[in-house]
C-alpha cells in the first residue's frame, strides 16, 4: 500500500512506472518516456466542490492562501507546508475583453493575463512548485535552458530563496542574441550565473540536460513533471473567474509545450473526481516560423492515439529538419523552439481535450500584439500568438462565433518592447526594413508617435 499521497508516474502506458516524489527524475528511468505527478486522489483531501476553495480568500494572510497556486494545494498534494516557497505568484487576471471580441469576430472573449506575474510570466506557477520540490529533495543548485521567461522566474526564485545561512544558485542557458532584453536584464539583475551559448535555444536545452546530469543540478525545465503541477492552476483561475464554469475554449501559444500539457492534465483531473462535469476544448498556437506541432499534427496527422502514438513520425520529421538545417525563425522569441520537449504531453492534452493545432505568422503576431496592447494590459509577442490564432479559427469555423473562449496571455508587454517601438514608430520601407527577417511589412494598428517642435502653437497643432 503506497503511503503517500503523490508519486511520479511514467506517462507510456506500456509502462506506467511509478517512483516517489522524493526521487529527482526528468524522464523514465526504465522507458525514457516523460513523468506526471500523480495522486491518491481518495487521500488528497479534495473539496466537496471548486467553490470551496474560495474559502482560502479569507484566510489570505497565510501565504500559501494569498497564493494563486497554492491555495489549490489540494489539487498538488505533493510537498509539505514549510518546504513550499512562494512569491505570491499566481494573482492574475480572467478579464472580458470587448476590444479582442471584435478583433476576432467572436461574442464571449477572456483574456487571462499571466503576465501580471511577479517576475512577469506564466513561468512562476511552474517556478514555485518546481523550486519547491527542489527545497524537498535538498537541492541548492538549479538550472535552465530558456527563451527568456523561464531563466527570469527562476532567477527570481533563486534570490527569494537565499537567506544569510543557505545560498541557493541559478545558472541559466539562454541562446545567444535571441532572448528579449528585459528578460535577459531580469536573470542578471536577480543574480542567476548566465551562460549565453553559441546556438539556439534547443542547442542550450541539451546542453543543460547533459550538465545538470552531470554535475547533479537540479533542472527547473518543463521536463521536471513538477513544473507543470504549478502551471495546472491557470485553469484553475479561468474557472475561478468564470464562476466555475467551463469556458467552450482554452487557447494558448505553444512552445516547448510545457502549458497545453498542464492544461490538460488539470482537465483530466478535475472531470475525473467529479470537480468538473464536462471538458473544454483546446486550441494550441504555433508561430509559423517555429511549427513543430503544427506540422506533425496538422500534416503528418500525429496523435497521441492512447499512448501508442507513432514515434517514428516524430523521429523521421526531426531528421529531416536536420538535413535540411532548418531552424525555427519568429519574432515571438519565447516560443523560437525547434524541438518541444513536451510534445508528447501535448498530444496527450488534445487527445483529453478534443484539441486543435494551427499557426500563425509573424505579421498576424504583431497585429494581435498590438490590439492586446489596447486593452490597457498588452503581452509580449509569444502571448499574442494565442490572439492571432483565436482569430483564425473563428474566421476558419473551428470556433464558433458565440463560443465562450479563455485566451491565455503569457507574458507581460514590457519584457520584449523592442518590438512594439517599432511596430508603432516606423512605416513604409522603414518598417519593411526593420522587420525584413520576420516578413512584417505592415502595421494597420500602430499608435503613431508624434514629432513636434518645441514651441507651445505647434503642440497644440498637433493635438487637433
Ligand atoms: N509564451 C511565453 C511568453 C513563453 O515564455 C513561452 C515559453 C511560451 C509562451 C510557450 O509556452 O513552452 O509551455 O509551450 N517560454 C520558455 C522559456 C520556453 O524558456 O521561457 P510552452
Amino acid at each position: 500500500m503506497k503511503t503517500e499521497i503523490a508519486f511520479q508516474r511514467c506517462v507510456a502506458p506500456a509502462c506506467a512506472a511509478t517512483f516517489d516524489v522524493g526521487e529527482i527524475l526528468n524522464a523514465c528511468p526504465k522507458c525514457g518516456a516523460l513523468l506526471d505527478v500523480d495522486y491518491d486522489w481518495d487521500r488528497a483531501g479534495l473539496p466537496s466542490s471548486l467553490k470551496e476553495f474560495e474559502k482560502k480568500w479569507a484566510t489570505r494572510r497565510n501565504p500559501l492562501h494569498f497564493s494563486g497556486v497554492w491555495r489549490f494545494k489540494e489539487l498538488l498534494n505533493y510537498a509539505p507546508d514549510e518546504t513550499v516557497l512562494t512569491i505570491g505568484e499566481g494573482q492574475t487576471l480572467l478579464r472580458a475583453e470587448p476590444v479582442v471580441a471584435n478583433y476576432v469576430a467572436g461574442g464571449q472573449i477572456y483574456l487571462q493575463y499571466e503576465g501580471l506575474n511577479p517576475s512577469g510570466s506564466f513561468k512562476d506557477n511552474g517556478m514555485t512548485a518546481g523550486y519547491t520540490h527542489a527545497r524537498m529533495v535538498g537541492a541548492s543548485k538549479m538550472a535552465c535552458a530558456s527563451t527568456g521567461n523561464t531563466s527570469s522566474s527562476l532567477a527570481a526564485y533563486a534570490n527569494a530563496a537565499t537567506d544569510g545561512t543557505k545560498r541557493c544558485e541559478a545558472v541559466v542557458f539562454v541562446g545567444s542574441g535571441r532572448i528579449a532584453m528585459g528578460k535577459l536584464a531580469q536573470g542578471l539583475d536577480f543574480g542567476a550565473k548566465t551562460i549565453q551559448i553559441q546556438g539556439s535555444f534547443d542547442d542550450a536545452m541539451r546542453r543543460v540536460k547533459e550538465i545538470s546530469k552531470a554535475l547533479g543540478i537540479y533542472l527547473l525545465n518543463s521536463v521536471n513533471p513538477f513544473r507543470l503541477e504549478g502551471q495546472k492552476t491557470i485553469m484553475l483561475r479561468i474557472l475561478e473567474g468564470l464562476s466555475w464554469e467551463v469556458p467552450d475554449w482554452i487557447v494558448c501559444p505553444g512552445g516547448n509545450l510545457g502549458n497545453s500539457s498542464a492544461f490538460g492534465k488539470i482537465f483530466h483531473e478535475l472531470k475525473k473526481t467529479g470537480l468538473i462535469q464536462r471538458l473544454p476544448r483546446l486550441a494550441v498556437v504555433n508561430a509559423a516560423g517555429a511549427n513543430t506541432l503544427h506540422r506533425l499534427y496538422n500534416e503528418q496527422g500525429l496523435r497521441w492515439n492512447g499512448g501508442a502514438y507513432d514515434q517514428k513520425k516524430i523521429t523521421d520529421f526531426y531528421t529531416q529538419m536536420d538535413a535540411e538545417k532548418r531552424e525555427a525563425h519568429t519574432i515571438a522569441s519565447a516560443i523560437e523552439i525547434n524541438r518541444p520537449v513536451n510534445l508528447v504531453k501535448s498530444l496527450r492534452a488534445l487527445e483529453w481535450l478534443n484539441g486543435v493545432v494551427c499557426d500563425v505568422t509573424d505579421q498576424e503576431i504583431v497585429d494581435a500584439k498590438a490590439i492586446v496592447g489596447r486593452t490597457g494590459i498588452g503581452c509580449e509577442p509569444a502571448s499574442a500568438a494565442s490572439v492571432a490564432g483565436l482569430k483564425k479559427l473563428i474566421a476558419n469555423g473551428t470556433i464558433g462565433k458565440s463560443e465562450r473562449v479563455a485566451c491565455v496571455i503569457t507574458g507581460h508587454q514590457l519584457k520584449g518592447s523592442e518590438t512594439a517601438v517599432t511596430y508603432h514608430s516606423k512605416s513604409g520601407a522603414e518598417l519593411g526594413e526593420a522587420f525584413k527577417d520576420y516578413g512584417i511589412r505592415s502595421n494597420v494598428y500602430a499608435n503613431q508617435p508624434i514629432q513636434v517642435a518645441n514651441d507651445l502653437e505647434e503642440i497644440v497643432k498637433a493635438l487637433k
